[in-house]
């Protein structure tokens, strides 16, 4: 790479990198987990099949129902004394999917995470408030292993505890902070109420993700603390928090981390791989994991990849939701983020919201959730803002909702990754 980060490699070299690397996975996983031999063995391919990038799309797709049907560890690839840990995710219902790591998979996975930083303006000696929950989610220790690699000073707070975070925030000053979109603007309520201007705080930069946000989001984010805001995105099953990152100077999107993982875009129905640009559901093979190798992974993801800016990588555009969060509302596919959207252009309502989907006689019905902001809250100024939102989401959505604007604090605040979506049919 003539001494440049790899992140700036040229696509050739890039290309070279993935071609070896995905050679290995593909062979790593045929002769180490079952579940490959015997899914490429049907489809008729064989680690040898794979020639040329473009290749990998004859090999068969893996799904959450596959992850969930080799529970607990049967998609290890090493034995289990090789595993330094294991990751779950929760999963809404049904068995949580587990995913494990070897050393090497956390070196890389923190290499990753401190490139992610890195690019979302952290360096070295930065003090870094992890607010990811530790535990079983990836969020909390991916990001603080990553934070470490970078030569961070990490401030392993965890999520929840809103009265400490920003207690530990006002008392050790860090620079960054890593949390979801939704928590983040939870603690900057947290901050007002407790008589504290949120743009007054020590922070500059802050990494979100785990969950979907729209540009709408960030600008609200931006103002209410006087930071920057990127996003990071990542999955359990890809690795963690670090898949992707945007860079603070470009703010258009994740650079994905394509010598690690190897992005695809599919479309939903028929498996089919798109051209880059085109959006449809985001599949990833990795490169490099030895202890959960995962092949052509279906993410439920729907995005588009775009070519790099900042990195030579690619990148992917904003993440438009996932396809279990869509909801079909008498024929119109509805997005929470089309929702959040139109909520946080009106400076009348509060970034905060859920929707409700009922099943009333032959019409099923949606309901949006929404509060208003601090200096709105009277009658007359929420009817208002109520009937707006009512007006645009029919006419940009295409569809009718029923519209319940609430007081300040009505809308639960999330800890974590907020739920958009109570589907009550
Ligand atoms: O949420 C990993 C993570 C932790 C990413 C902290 C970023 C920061 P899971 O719990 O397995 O892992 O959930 C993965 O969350 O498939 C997306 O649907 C969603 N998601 C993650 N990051 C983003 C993002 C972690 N930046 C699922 N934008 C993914 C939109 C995101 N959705």
């Amino acid at each position: 790479m003539k001494g440049q980060a790899i992140e700036h490699a040229s696509r050739d070299e890039i290309t070279a990198l993935q071609l070896g690397r995905m050679r290995w996975s593909l062979r790593h996983a045929y002769d180490n987990v079952p579940f490959y031999k015997s899914t490429f063995d049907t489809a008729g391919v064989h680690p040898d099949t794979l020639k040329s990038l473009d290749d990998l799309a004859k090999f068969p797709l893996t799904t959450k129902e596959n992850l969930r049907a080799n529970y607990p560890f049967g998609m290890f690839a090493v034995p289990q004394e090789q595993l330094v840990r294991v990751h779950a995710s929760s999963g809404t219902t049904g068995k949580p999917t587990v995913v494990g790591y070897t050393q090497n998979d956390i070196e890389m996975w923190s290499d990753v995470v401190a490139r992610s930083i890195r690019a979302a303006g952290g360096r070295q000696g930065d003090m870094v408030h992890v607010a990811y929950g530790y535990g079983l989610f990836t969020g909390g220790l991916g990001a603080h292993y990553g934070a470490e690699r970078l030569g961070c000073t990490v401030i392993p707070m965890s999520g929840g505890s809103s009265e400490k975070q920003i207690q530990l925030i006002e008392d050790f000053k860090p620079k960054i902070i890593m949390v979801t979109p939704s928590y983040m603007l939870a603690l900057a309520d947290t901050f007002e109420q407790a008589g504290i201007d949120p743009r007054s705080t020590s922070l500059k930069i802050g990494i979100h993700g785990a969950e979907p946000w729209t540009d709408e989001m960030r600008r609200e984010i931006e103002a209410k603390f006087d930071i920057d805001a990127v996003d990071i995105y990542g999955l359990s099953e890809v690795i963690g928090p670090g898949v992707g990152q945007e860079s603070i100077e470009t703010k258009d999107g994740p650079h994905l981390w394509e010598d690690h993982f190897y992005p695809e875009i599919i479309n939903p129905e028929s498996g089919e791989v798109m051209e880059d640009g085109e959006e449809g559901e985001l599949v990833f093979t990795s490169l490099t994991k030895e202890a959960f190798p995962i092949i052509r992974y279906r993410t439920r993801d729907l995005t588009r990849l775009l070519p790099g800016t900042a990195f030579s990588m690619r990148r992917m555009a904003r993440i438009r939701g996932r396809s279990d969060d869509m909801v079909i509302i008498r024929g119109v596919n509805v997005f929470p983020t089309q929702i959040e959207d139109i909520i946080c252009t009106d400076n009348r309502l509060a970034p905060h919201y859920f929707c409700e989907v009922r099943r009333g006689g032959r019409m099923d019905t949606l309901t949006v959730v929404t509060e208003a902001a601090a200096g709105s809250a009277d009658e007359a100024t929420r009817m208002a803002a109520a009937k707006d939102l009512r007006h645009h989401i029919k006419s940009l959505v295409g569809v009718s909702a029923v519209v319940d604007v609430r007081g300040p604090g009505g809308v639960p605040r999330s800890e974590g990754k907020a739920k958009r979506v109570y589907d009550l049919r």
